[in-house]
């Protein structure tokens, strides 16, 4: 998500930073409930860092019973399908009960089943199954605000006697209106919303229909950790914490600082006590499972950091905002630099987070999720003649970097963005907020749409496509989100048996991480940090080098490099014929043992 001012929800969240997962080895029913994982590098407790994670959005993947939408039976069908990635972990996006909002990121019920993905035995099969297939999964856990239409918010809004009154946060509207404050999903842009059942004004910093959370409150903490102690009971691995860094309200409510502006995230995420909760839910959950955790963070490498110390005894990964939000003009929603972005300073960003990350803790690297468009649109390109390369040197890129590797549906085949002419094509509360603000101010829609072809968040959640049948093999039914019309191509079918395909190439590009060590606990180094078109870097283990060579432009480029390459073995290249040379074709992506 973005967090500018006018909009954007993933680069706020850019700004905030995310904690992920946590995982535990082996899957079966409480395997999980062993030694924490928060002791500083031993090879048992770390398994985590050697994964590789594939998340699913399940509405998008596989529907079985033909309503568009993807559910459980659906996903369990593809269960051999991830399995043959070869990939060790399954970040599954929310599955709980949910008006679906905001596609589950509003949660009605948190011990209970989305009703359209199926039931909580059609749940546990798909948990079973993977497990099964030695996969973790990791479930997304949003507890920064829940659903409008959760019992505790029912209670809480019919009246300042309830138990759950105290679960939200609250201003009285005796005290006149509440100090202002910024909501991502709130077209007219107010994180309070008057109440009259209480004659007082709720918190929401995403849309109305997302209650804020009031975390100040013990009792509310002790039953989100209850609810955490279930699914873990249950045998999940772990957990996303999505949105987290906003938990902690400063509830004094001061009034925001003249550099709020355009960049709310800093001063709403981080707040006065969200380490102690941390600390707080580790002891009182992640430490008793062994499990991986991973959080949405925000903000800058000394606050992001704070979470995944090992000795702070919080998160163990964390995903950041920097990387993934650059490139887009100042104070507009996610518009595209029409220059496109400086390569240069892209790299700079990627060497001081996995700097940071090399001295303690641990990152996270991805290109896409479903808050962001396809990475091969948005850092590749995705015209006839460079799709299929640039999409490789890209799974190049996200699995031979510093950090747990997270790789999002689809992109093994090389989908890319399906580019929405009309704003009625979307779904997504971002994109429509967001439309209904330029709207309003009587700005320039066109132009706005054009943007949204390359970053809304839809481009990344149409349906998997599985094959050239109807709707992908995705739905027999109309899908709930357009199938992109290159499916009739681009497919799973099409590529299974290539040993060329992307898919192919994704395969091979994890068993080589897997088997090279120094991809995954090596150092990092940029090599030629000022090329402007190629990112160049050395992974170095224990006396090993391996280098990685990519070109991220439709021309031949040159690495400037004293490297002794005449020795060097090409260990993966994704052109047919590669070789070991500082001389690159289009997208050439080299992977050198030297
Ligand atoms: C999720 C988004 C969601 C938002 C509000 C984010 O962290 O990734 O998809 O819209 O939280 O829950």
């Amino acid at each position: 998500m973005s967090f500018h001012r006018t909009t954007s929800f993933s680069l706020t969240l850019a700004l905030l930073a995310l904690t992920l997962f946590s995982c535990q080895p082996n899957g079966p029913k409480s395997d999980n409930k062993t030694a924490q994982n928060n002791t500083p590098t031993t090879a048992k407790s770390d398994w985590w860092k050697e994964a590789v994670v594939y998340q699913i959005y399940p509405r998008s993947f596989q529907d079985s019973d033909g309503d568009g939408l993807g559910d459980f039976k659906g996903s369990i069908s593809r269960l051999d399908y991830v399995k043959n990635l070869g990939v060790d972990m399954v970040w599954l996006n929310p599955v709980y009960a949910s008006p679906n909002k905001d596609n589950g990121y509003d949660i009605s019920d948190y011990q209970n089943i989305m009703k359209e993905f199926g039931t909580m035995e059609d749940f546990d099969r798909l948990l079973n199954g993977f497990h099964e297939r030695k996969i973790k999964v990791f479930m997304d856990l949003v507890v920064n605000h829940c659903s409008n239409e959760h019992e505790w918010f029912k209670s809480a809004s019919a009246s300042r006697e309830s138990p759950y009154y105290n679960y939200f946060h609250w201003w009285p509207a005796e005290n006149g209106k509440p100090p202002y404050r910024w909501s991502i999903f709130d077209e007219k842009g107010d994180a309070w919303e008057y109440n009259k059942a209480t004659n007082s004004y709720y918190l929401h910093y995403f849309s109305d229909y997302q209650p804020d959370l009031n975390w100040e409150n013990p009792k509310l903490r002790e039953e989100i950790y209850k609810m955490m102690r279930f699914w873990l009971d249950k045998g999940i691995d772990g957990f996303r914490l999505d949105a987290i860094a906003f938990c902690s309200k400063d509830t004094n409510w001061p009034p925001l600082p003249e550099q709020y502006k355009g960049n709310w995230g800093m001063y709403y995420a981080n707040g006065p006590h969200l380490h102690e909760y941390m600390q707080e839910m580790n002891r009182e959950v992640f430490s008793k499972y062994n499990i991986a955790t991973v959080a949405e963070a925000l903000g800058d490498v000394e606050g992001v950091m704070k979470f995944v110390d090992p000795e702070r005894k919080e998160l163990n990964m964390a995903y950041s905002f920097e990387a993934i939000d650059f490139g887009y003009l100042p104070k507009e929603y996610k518009m595209p630099d029409p220059k496109g972005y400086d390569l240069v300073a892209w790299k700079k960003i990627y060497e001081k987070w996995t700097n940071a990350f090399e001295t303690k803790g641990w990152g996270t690297m991805y290109l896409a999720n479903h808050d962001q468009p396809r990475m091969l649109t948005r850092w590749g390109n995705d015209s006839p003649e460079f799709r299929d390369v640039s999409s490789k040197m890209l799974t190049t890129f996200v699995l031979s970097m510093r950090g747990t590797p997270y790789y999002y549906y689809g992109d093994e085949i090389g989908m890319n963005n399906i580019k929405f002419d009309k704003v009625e094509e979307y779904n997504d509360i971002e994109l429509l907020t967001n439309y209904a603000q330029v709207k309003a101010k009587g700005g320039d829609l066109k132009r706005f749409l054009e943007g949204m072809k390359i970053s809304s968040r839809d481009n990344g959640r149409t349906p998997m496509q599985w094959d050239n049948t109807l709707n992908s093999g995705f739905s027999t039914g109309a899908p709930w989100l357009k199938v992109n019309p290159n499916y009739t191509t681009v497919n799973v079918a099409a590529q299974q048996n290539d040993p060329a395909s992307n898919l192919n190439y994704f395969r091979k590009m994890i068993q080589l991480r897997k088997n090279t060590p120094a991809l995954i606990h090596g150092d990092w180094e940029l090599i030629d940090a000022e090329n402007p078109d190629v990112f160049a870097y050395l992974r170095t283990l224990d006396g090993k080098k391996v280098a990685v060579f990519l070109n991220f432009k439709a021309k031949q480029s040159t690495v400037r490099t004293d490297l002794d390459l005449t020795k060097a073995k090409v260990l993966l290249g994704n052109y047919t014929d590669p070789s070991a040379t500082v001389t690159l074709r289009p997208y050439e992506a080299l992977v050198l043992e030297l």
